[in-house]
Parts: C-alpha cells; structure tokens; sequence
C-alpha cells in the first residue's frame, strides 16, 4: 500500500465525470488499498478517486470510526437506491482544506454497489455514513460539497457558530474531512 497525493478544489480532475469500473483486477485492488491508506492518514471520512487522481467510479468510506477499530467500505461503481430524512450540519472535504461549509443531507441513505471483485452489494448508513456516501458519490460526478452552500468557513469561524449554537440549546457534532 502507498499515500496517494490529493489533489485540491481547482483541479480539473475534480470536475470531471467518472467512468465505471470494467475491470476488477489488481490494479483496482492496488487503487483501493491505496485509497485507504490516505484515508487513514489524511484523518477523513471518506475519498473517491478522483481526489488522487483517477478518474474511474470508486469510493471509500468509513463506517466504523472508533480509534484502533476503524472500518472502511469499498465501493465499487455505486450508485444510491434510497433515502430518507433529513439533517443539516457542517460539512468538509480533503480537497477543500481549511474550509467547511453548513450542508443539508438526507439522514439514512442505502447504496448499492460492487464490491473489489465485481460482486453487487447494498450498504445503509445514517447521520456521518449517511452524509459521505452522498458526498463521495457528487465526487464521482465532478461536484463538491461548495456548491450546496454559498458561505465557507474556516475551522475557527465554524467552532464560533457551533458555540453558539450550543448556547441556544443546539445539538451540532464535529465532522471531519471527505
Ligand atoms: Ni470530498
């Protein structure tokens, strides 16, 4: 495995459309392997592929945050079945560093997709999955999180508003980087 560099919001690869996966073979495997490894050192959420450079419809996220048990989902050409809810909170990306903006997603969303050897699969997750999977996947499309949001914050502004935010009796979480 190796840290693959991440690039950042001006890269034209970030706008690009990404094309499926054909072939699960060991160059896919090597890139996701690779993918996870600069998750965990970048301290993110999740990543998808473009972010290093490759434009082709693969996303890692993690599922299971607890320290020394972290667990992450390969998602292999995904694609969202369903959705429900709604929550509002502040949301970041490794390729938009220092800046975090306040994004509406819905709550419990269910991928399906493939696995590293072509097997399909479906996948739920709620609150912080539930916001990465919808946030790795506008990747897939060329989009970031900035264009649901017309105010970015730095990471001092955005602990100001959650202080006072907590002061009126708000319940806003800390979130890391996508
Ligand atoms: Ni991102």
């Amino acid at each position: 495995m190796a840290e693959r560099i991440i690039i950042t919001r001006g890269d034209p690869a970030l706008e690009k459309k990404c094309r499926p996966v054909v072939k699960f073979d060991k160059k896919l495997h090597t890139l996701i392997d690779d993918m996870k490894e600069t998750l965990l050192i970048s301290n993110g959420v999740g990543l998808a592929a473009p972010q290093v450079g490759i434009l082709r419809r693969v996303v890692v996220v993690m599922d299971v945050m607890e320290e020394g048990n972290e667990h992450i989902l390969e998602l292999v050409n995904p694609e969202i079945v369903s959705q429900e809810g709604e929550q509002t909170d502040f949301e970041g990306c490794l390729s938009v560093p220092g800046q975090y903006g306040i994004v509406t997603r819905p709550s419990v969303v269910t991928v399906r997709a493939q696995d590293r050897n072509g097997s399909w699969f479906e996948a739920t997750g709620e609150e912080i999955v539930a916001r990465c999977f919808c946030h790795e996947l506008e990747h897939l499309d060329g989009h970031l999180f900035v264009e649901h949001t017309d105010r970015l914050y730095t990471p001092e502004e955005m602990e100001e508003y959650r202080a006072a935010q907590k002061q009126k009796g708000g319940t806003a979480k800390p979130e890391g980087g996508k």
